[in-house]
């Protein structure tokens, strides 16, 4: 879990690092690989179809041949598998929008000691303006559209009838949850550019019909409705401690009782809150991008939501390699399922009491 820089060449490897990073970010800035397709090719004559340089391009794919991106045969080099689809803008795996959203922060990363210095976000992101939004919630499609039916599989909804997926934006984990749980309904909520993205993405899948949408700011709004499930994944960051607190009494409040809040998120989860590595760095993000984001431990985020009168708080465990986050689920119960239970328990004692009496 720790990572330490103590020796000068540690410093130096780990800020080197930067450089294959930016040879990826190149090819996708030069969209070498839908121009490479399906084809092999020689350095000149690709070169000849990018009307590039030949030296410049043998020395970027001799690098992502090296990363394993494409395939070096004698003279030729081919794609990979990954190259040739999810990297590839013909091929219809395409992830264009989330590629185009991580590469542009290369740039936004240069300027980290402004916002550092500041406190304040860089000035160019409009969360309301709806084509940001638009490109933004697409961007959200494509980052989580492999992960959200995996995570789906193993979070056990039996039993479940209605779900919130709040702050849902392409509401793509909404349509995991629904796929794989055929009595479901389910509401997506955020922000209405953000709804007409996952409108056209529901309408291609047969458990769309039993999607529907609910206009919010969650910001400050009441929650409309009650529901089983409240599914709240990657908002947490984006606001302040009191804002989420703030947030859990309302969320609290559109659960039935019995149902459940589950919340996903880069939770730092060491004593120190230092680590998983992913969750500090992330805060990064939320620096140059939120006015008050950050990321949170989840020993924190128990507290508010104790504070808020959920009970029974965990941490739902995830098989390596499908998680969105390091051990980024916390499920937190509405206070009506305890309170069930305690009763249920209660009343098979007496009952046991009163066969063991006669
Ligand atoms: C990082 S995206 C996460 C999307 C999705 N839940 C996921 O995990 O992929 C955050 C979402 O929260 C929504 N959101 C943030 N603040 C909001 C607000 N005040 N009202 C409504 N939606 C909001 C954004 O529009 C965006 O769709």
């Amino acid at each position: 879990m720790s990572m330490s820089i103590t020796t000068f060449n540690d410093f130096r490897d780990a800020i080197t690092a930067y450089r294959l990073p930016r040879v990826l970010i190149a090819a996708i800035e030069l969209d070498i690989f839908t121009a490479i397709g399906t084809d092999p090719w020689t350095i000149p004559d690709l070169a000849r179809e990018m009307k590039m340089s030949e030296r410049g391009l043998a020395i970027l794919c001799r690098n992502l041949a090296m990363a394993g991106l494409l395939k070096k045969q004698g003279e030729t080099y081919r794609n990979s598998r990954l190259g040739a689809t999810a990297l590839n803008a013909q091929h219809p795996a395409y992830r264009g929008d989330y590629l185009r959203l991580i590469t542009s922060h290369w740039t936004d990363w240069g300027r980290l000691p402004e916002s550092v210095k500041t406190g304040l976000p860089l000035d160019h992101d409009k969360p309301d303006e709806p084509d940001y939004r638009r490109r933004f919630t697409w961007a959200m499609h494509h980052r989580t559209l492999e992960t959200a039916p995996k995570i789906a599989a193993q979070i056990d909804l039996h039993g479940a009838r209605t779900l919130l997926d709040l702050g849902g934006g392409p509401g793509t984990y909404a349509m995991a949850f629904l796929a794989k749980n055929p009595m479901l309904r389910a509401t997506v909520c955020d922000r209405p550019a953000a709804l007409d993205v996952a409108k056209e993405i529901a309408s291609t899948h047969k458990a769309g019909a039993r999607l529907s949408y609910l206009p919010l700011d969650l910001l400050t709004e009441t929650i409309s409705g009650s529901y089983d499930v409240i599914w709240y994944s990657n908002v947490l960051h984006i606001y302040a401690p009191q804002d989420n607190q703030a947030l859990f009494r309302r969320a609290l409040a559109a659960l039935n009782p019995g149902g459940r809040l589950l919340i996903q998120d880069a939770f730092l989860h060491d004593r120190k809150g230092l680590f998983p590595k992913e969750a500090s760095l992330f805060a990064v993000s939320m620096l140059l991008f939120t006015e008050r984001g950050n990321t949170y431990s989840a020993a924190e985020t128990r507290a508010w939501l104790t504070e808020a009168g959920f009970g029974r708080i965990k941490v739902l465990r995830m098989k390596k390699g499908t998680e969105d986050w390091e051990d980024g689920i916390l499920e937190a119960r509405s206070p009506g399922a305890h309170e069930k239970t305690l009763a249920r328990r209660t009343g098979s004692v007496k009952s046991s009491r009163s066969r063991s009496s006669r």
